[in-house]
């Protein structure tokens, strides 16, 4: 594998204008990047030990934005950044932290706030000069969130003072004539009323960008750059698993090389109902080589009698790899060939390694270090899409919404939704009872609303009454959250009338289900799956 980029190929060449972000560990890095692209921009967040050097060579960049931190500035370990940034001829936004910075390196004065006099926290009434670029066409008073407990005692040469406080005179500080701005609060989160303006102000009447990052372009153009990389003889070799990324990543390389792409879609059993088919059926419409390989038996041999989650998990993924392996020799790979991943821009930030390259280096244990070297290279052409972005490109693709629409449904599958011992019957006993679940959902037209639901088969038997007679069956769980991130959630408020249709129709049309509860545990303490 002999590449540049260390063998790994993104899909970024195609931007035509840039915005940087150089992150200085601030919580909101990712949303300043999302709000960014919102606008139609280009932008990718680079952590702030990027060197001044690299920052010279990316090509149409159009300004920077330095996030906020944890840090004070007039610390000494504290992250700062080569002052010759402010000589590139650039706009920059400091926000929050980076506005302390900015202030900072041009010569202004930080400080600890004393008393309650000027530190903020939460919701703020802010007012504006609305002369300012920053704040064109805006109301002059408004709600900003503010998250500081330092303050600017006295601004640099050249900054006027842009928007107060009750508590605090420099709110934000800008140097209209060199295009620098800072704002104190964060104008990314949703409590800034007009924040995404305010940024969308900074980008078209400061940074004077096109706003020409649409999904349609990116298609594109990455359709192409994916056609010149691969080259007129190279193959492609994809493991799809039938989820939102790598979904997409098929399409695209479907539609960028047709039939020399190969993806091998490995059923083990243990998806949800109908699934299998769906995923075929969403390819069908592509000349591809689709590799669909039932490996129902191998799986729950390999499952039988094990009850402990982390042992399920293990097996799981062992005996995905050795399916795949199966597939990748009778792939025979040369090396005008490539290996294809579908990561996706928070898998890249989330790491801190700001570098795709880094990341996905231990998760490709897919195949073994000797297979993967004989590719030419790895492609990731996802690598700088967030998800709802991924999203608006299979749209664009023509992938159909049940697809691209899909929630998130772990690796292990249905296996890690069974309590106890895996056997097929209680695999087609779930697989019944979600999809009931999940048509109720459907039908009550809630599944935009909730971020993932599904049931659960406990191994918890108890006793019923049905017809005239004593049953002694499963107890079935119904769970579903609303979450934004995965990693906190909470129990979503389902109306009664919906989990009463569901729990009816589930225990009259699904056999051995006598009893249905509803988890009404956010996360933490829970987790989401119940495994
Ligand atoms: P937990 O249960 O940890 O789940 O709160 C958080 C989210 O992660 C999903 N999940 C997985 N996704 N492979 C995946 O791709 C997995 O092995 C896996 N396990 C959990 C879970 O469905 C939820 O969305």
């Amino acid at each position: 594998m002999a590449n540049a980029n260390n063998g790994f190929i993104t899909g970024t060449e195609s931007a035509s204008e840039m915005i940087l972000i150089l992150d200085f560990g601030g919580q909101y890095n990712q949303l300043i990047a999302r709000r960014v692209r919102e606008c139609n921009v280009y932008c990718e967040v680079h952590p702030c030990t990027m060197p001044l050097e690299e920052v010279k060579k990316i090509k149409n960049l159009k300004g920077i934005i330095f996030t906020g931190g944890p840090n004070s500035v007039y610390k000494e370990d504290s992250p700062h950044y080569d002052k010759e940034v402010f000589n590139l001829g650039v706009p920059i936004l400091g926000i929050c932290y980076g506005c302390q910075l900015m202030a900072h390196l041009l010569g202004g004065v930080v400080e600890e706030a004393q008393g309650d006099t000027a530190r903020e926290y939460g919701k703020t009434k802010t007012y504006f000069n609305t002369q300012c670029k920053l704040f064109k066409g805006l109301p002059e008073q408004g709600v900003t969130w503010m998250s500081h407990g330092d303050y600017m005692s006295k601004v640099p040469e050249g900054f006027e003072l842009v928007a107060h406080s009750d508590a605090c005179p420099n709110v934000a500080i800008a140097d209209e004539k060199r295009g620098f701005y800072g704002t104190q609060y964060h104008p990314e989160v949703n409590h800034t009323e007009h924040g995404k303006d305010m940024l969308r102000n900074f980008l078209y009447d400061v940074c004077h960008v096109k706003g020409d990052w649409q999904m349609g372009n990116f298609c594109k153009s990455t359709v192409e750059s994916l056609r010149n990389t691969i080259g007129p003889e190279g193959r492609v070799l994809l493991a799809l698993s039938g989820g939102v990324d790598s979904s997409v990543l098929a399409a695209l390389l479907a539609e960028a090389v047709g039939n020399r792409l190969t993806c091998v879609f490995v059923d083990h059993g243990l998806l949800r109902k109908n699934e299998g088919d769906e995923v075929e059926k969403a390819f069908s419409k592509w000349d591809i080589n689709f590799v669909r390989v039932n490996a129902q038996e191998r799986f729950l041999t390999k499952l039988k009698g094990v009850s402990d989650p982390k042992q399920k998990r293990i097996i799981i993924g062992a005996e995905f790899g050795y399916v795949f392996l199966d597939e990748a020799i009778k792939f025979d790979i040369t090396n005008k060939d490539f290996f294809a991943q579908g990561t996706i821009y928070p898998d890249v930030i989330e790491s801190g390694a700001g570098n795709a390259a880094q990341i996905k280096g231990h998760h490709n244990r897919l195949l073994p270090p000797e297979m993967m070297e004989k590719f030419s290279g790895v492609l990731e052409p996802l690598s700088m899409l967030f998800k709802d972005e991924t999203r608006a490109l299979g749209r664009e693709l023509g992938l159909p919404d049940y697809i691209v629409n899909r929630q998130p449904f772990p690796g292990p599958g249905l296996a890690i939704r069974i309590i106890g011992d895996v056997t097929k019957e209680k695999c087609d006993i779930l697989r019944e009872a979600d999809f009931i679940f999940r048509d109720e959902i459907a039908k009550a037209g809630l599944a935009g609303s909730l971020s993932q639901y599904f049931a659960v088969l406990t191994d918890t038997l108890s006793v019923g009454v049905m017809g005239d007679g004593r049953t002694y069956e499963h107890l079935l769980a119904l769970r579903s959250v609303n979450t934004s991130d995965f990693m906190t959630a909470d129990w979503s408020r389902i109306p009664y009338e919906v989990l009463d249709r569901a729990s009816v129709r589930i225990v009259n049309e699904v056999p051995h289900i006598n009893r249905i509860c509803y988890d009404i545990t956010s996360k933490p303490p829970a987790t989401v799956e119940w495994e």
